[in-house]
């Protein structure tokens, strides 16, 4: 959600916080401020807007400081404007804070403030919190202490760091809730929310855990709990290249990321999956194998993207294992006193591994006593760190807000992990031989359609001026369905649904006219026909067909206005090459449309807040 930076050390502050907010703009970006400490004074800039309008009015010393704080903001109290960014300060303006997350009895806190005669300028529940901070400093007389003191009393979530005018060689960081990382470098510290802003400085970081803080000094850092009990935090490296993190030649992330499916696709089954014999080895969760083996129920949550890749899951894994699945909005799941038993196991799917409502679920089914497995894309990341045992997507950073890499990456997981179940079930060997072989020849499939990424651009180009569009798909292509129109939404702003085609004339079919783009995933697999039957009555209204179809289907051709041809592969594995021209469609859509396709209005990537 919201970026935040803090530094501290022999260098100039400044170029490395806007680095560091510039890496992070992806995550939230409606507003950006950076704090920095100079000669007893805290100097501030922060502007409504990205970080490029907020370089434009920071003042020129502001460069010759060697601690501060920076903040890009995905508003949830307040409007986007200049009071409302971030840092905030408590009411003497000695103490500065930047936060993420939540304070969710910041009313209360305010009219303990209030009552207290100390007023505050914005309408943000941070602003509350620094004020408090203040408040407690002026009491104690000791900046940890007022921070742990203040962390003590407020429910709700924060990734926050606080620096002040009143110690000038200290900077605090904490959480709960919210990711914060704590790089340690020669003589220096980067704490930030998100490892991209830490990179290029070290690859040695602290993942703080939940309620845990560090209290950083140039000449060294503890770490403890915000009840103030020493921790011992294992130093971990960061996985990943500076150059994963750029657009590498591409005019967006989401193109680049899309571009990059057939490595990463491969990179998601490389030494796990054997191709000669068809076995699976999940390192991740070998200690867990006696409770999956004997599992009863499967019970798949998530958001999204990820909640689509788990609908594709809960078809694998049926299939394959013969056990039941069942899928929940990890929103849903996490409020409605789920029946969950310890025999079953709960997988929670994220890219980000930091989704608050996913987060929650995984915390409920493990109170409920459920085996939780994680499948996560970002090392280190919250649910990766509190599920039972895991599987890694290694998609590399997924920087463009709408998914696209992530969610084959999720693909290739899961139907590796229904083959896992389903070999220990006593899957047959020439099918688990025959789906790795399929597997194998996906990334070389993907590279087929991403060659013909100009045909869609040209399909795109015509219903670029659309307001509405319908994606239909049946079985394991509904959620396809449900995830191309998912992506169009996000990056274009046009309207669109997927639902599964049989359903088309239970009432969306009203919806059909001359305007209405159509979108089937009508491959060559056992429903073929009657997705054919869709398609006709679609035409019959004269709504426009856009088939996503086999390879060498040649009758497809006389019935939909375009055709966009996939390889021919196995049914279960068909959602991954399916959903690549959908993601191609929505981009260039959006392109056409003049959209930012990479920071989509009011979408953040990770959603650290209910
Ligand atoms: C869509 C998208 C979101 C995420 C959702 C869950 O393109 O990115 O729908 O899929 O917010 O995020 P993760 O997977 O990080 O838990």
């Amino acid at each position: 959600m919201c970026g935040i930076v803090g530094y501290i050390g022999p260098q100039e502050a400044v170029p490395i916080l806007l680095t560091g907010l510039h890496r992070m703009e992806y995550r939230g970006y409606d507003s950006a401020g950076l704090c920095s400490v100079s000669n007893g004074q805290l100097i501030i800039s922060k502007r409504a807007g990205r970080v490029a309008d907020l370089e434009k009015v920071l003042e020129p010393n502001e460069h010759s400081v060697k601690l501060g704080i920076g903040h890009t903001r995905w508003a949830t109290h307040g409007l986007p404007n200049d009071v409302n960014a971030h840092p905030h300060t408590d009411a003497s303006g000695r103490i500065a804070l930047v936060h993420n997350g939540i304070i969710e009895n910041y009313l209360a806190i305010r009219k303990q403030l209030e009552n207290a005669g100390l007023q505050c300028k914005s309408d943000t529940d941070s602003e509350v919190l620094a004020v408090f901070i203040g408040m407690l400093y002026d009491k104690l007389g000791d900046l940890e202490l007022a921070v742990q003191t203040a962390l003590q009393e407020v429910d709700g979530t924060f990734g926050l760091v606080v620096v002040s005018t009143v110690d000038p060689d200290l900077l605090i960081a904490a959480r709960r809730g919210s990711p914060l990382i704590l790089g340690i470098g020669k003589d220096e510290y980067i704490v930030a929310s998100d490892a991209s802003a830490i990179i290029s400085h070290t690859r040695q970081v602290i993942y703080l855990a939940e309620n845990e803080m560090a209290v950083v000094r140039r000449s060294g850092y503890t770490t403890k709990t915000i009840a103030n009990v020493a921790t011992h935090s294992e130093i971990e490296e960061i996985a990943f290249e500076l150059s994963q993190i750029e657009r590498g030649g591409f005019a967006h992330f989401m193109l680049k990321e899309i571009h990059e499916q057939p490595s990463t696709f491969h990179d998601g089954y490389r030494g796990r999956l054997n191709i000669e014999d068809g076995k699976v080895r999940l390192g991740g969760l070998s200690k867990m194998q006696d409770r999956i083996r004997e599992a009863k129920r499967i019970i798949i949550t998530a958001c999204g993207t990820s909640w689509h890749a788990a609908l594709v899951g809960e078809y694998l894994i049926e299939q394959l294992a013969r056990i039941p699945v069942e899928v929940e909005y990890a929103s849903e799941f996490r409020y409605r006193d789920p029946i969950v038993n310890p025999d079953d196991v709960v997988i929670a799917i994220s890219q980000s591994g930091e989704t608050a409502d996913t987060l929650a679920a995984v915390r409920e089914a493990r109170r409920k006593g459920a085996t939780v497995l994680g499948m996560v894309n970002v090392v280190g990341s919250t649910i990766a760190r509190e599920t039972d045992a895991g599987v890694y997507l290694h998609a590399g950073p997924e920087i463009g807000v709408a998914s696209t890499k992530a969610f084959t990456s999720q693909l290739c997981v899961l139907t590796q992990f229904a083959m896992y179940v389903g070999q220990m079930h006593g899957m047959s060997p020439e099918l688990s031989r025959t789906i790795a072989q399929h597997i194998d020849a996906l990334p070389g499939q993907i590279q087929e359609i991403l060659d013909r990424a100009d045909e869609m651009r040209t399909i795109a180009k015509q219903y670029a001026r659309s307001t509405n569009a319908l994606y239909l798909g049946r079985g394991v292509h509904f959620p396809v369905a449900l995830e191309g129109a998912l992506k169009l939404k996000e990056i274009s702003y046009v309207h669109a649904e997927g639902y599964p085609a049989a359903e088309m004339k239970h009432g969306p079919i009203a919806l059909i006219d001359e305007n209405m783009p159509v979108v089937f995933i009508a491959t060559k697999e056992e429903l073929y026909d009657k997705v054919l039957s869709g398609i006709e009555e679609v035409r019959a209204r004269r709504g426009k067909v856009i088939a996503i179809a086999t390879e060498g289907d040649e009758h497809i051709k006389t019935v939909a206005d375009h055709v966009f041809t996939i390889p021919s592969t196995l049914s279960i594995l068909s959602p991954v090459l399916a959903s690549i021209p959908l993601q191609l469609l929505a981009y260039y859509v959006a392109v056409e449309r003049g959209c930012n396709v990479d920071m989509p209005r009011n979408l953040a990537k990770s959603v650290t807040v209910e």
